[in-house]
């Protein structure tokens, strides 16, 4: 399982960086360059880039979908079959909220990332301002990265090893206190930093919440 979350992973930040990286560049190189340029050699220069790159926009897009769509998928049963924050972890922290916002803006950067390469009249408009559209999908891949951090954030919390699986033998013995962390978002405090302080619990109780959130 955790080979296949690895590679999910790898496909999700490799999908990232083609189509989080074309924006960019296009963006702060390509577009001034091409402002430089005669009016006959742009619009041929920018039919060239465009038939190169849409695949590269292709492959992008669908490894974010299949990747994304899988990691969600198989994040929500885990949560559920270990029963996290007796199984109101998903409420606590309000992740599905969080991923639906995600997800919504996530779907508006692939049509002007589309729209961008295309040759549609429907999307016509994108490319006839290039600089604007190319600057809100930017702007946009931004606060979806930033939402993305928050996701696992809610759930990795400080850098602790996920377990020795993957990890290269190097003959040291895990923590004595590892076996901990398989039960740290079973409790009911999972997730108690997004929630009204619980005036009632003792004051040990609120003290190991705050540990788990820092
Ligand atoms: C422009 C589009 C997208 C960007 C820039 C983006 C960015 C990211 C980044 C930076 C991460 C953290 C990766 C890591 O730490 O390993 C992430 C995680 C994730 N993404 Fe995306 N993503 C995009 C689209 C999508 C889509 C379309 C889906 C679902 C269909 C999705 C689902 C997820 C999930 C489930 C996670 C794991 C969150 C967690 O840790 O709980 N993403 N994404």
């Amino acid at each position: 399982m955790d080979a296949l979350l690895l590679l999910l992973r790898w496909m999700h930040i490799f999908g990232v960086v083609i189509l989080v990286g074309g924006l960019c560049f296009s963006r702060f190189a390509l577009l001034p360059a091409l402002a430089d340029t005669e009016e006959d050699s742009r619009e041929k220069l920018q039919e060239s880039i465009r038939r190169k790159w849409l695949p590269w926009v292709i492959i992008g897009i669908t490894l974010l979908l299949v990747s994304g769509l899988a990691n969600f998928l198989l994040f929500n049963s885990t949560v559920k079959s270990q029963g996290w924050g007796d199984g109101e972890w998903m409420k606590q922290t309000s992740y599905h909220t969080i991923f639906g916002v995600k997800f919504l803006l996530a779907l508006v950067v692939f049509y002007f990332a589309s729209g961008l390469v295309g040759r549609g009249s429907g999307t016509a408009w994108i490319r006839s301002d290039r600089a604007r559209w190319l600057g809100v999908t930017l702007g946009l891949a931004v606060a979806i990265i930033m939402l993305s951090g928050w996701l696992r954030n809610l759930h990795t919390g400080p850098n602790k090893s996920s377990g020795p699986e993957l990890g290269i033998p190097l003959g040291i013995d895990p923590a004595p206190n590892d076996t901990a962390e398989e039960n740290r978002y079973r409790s009911t405090e999972a997730g108690s930093a997004f929630r009204e302080p619980d005036t009632t619990a003792s004051p040990d109780e609120s003290s190991d919440a705050t540990e788990l959130n820092k």
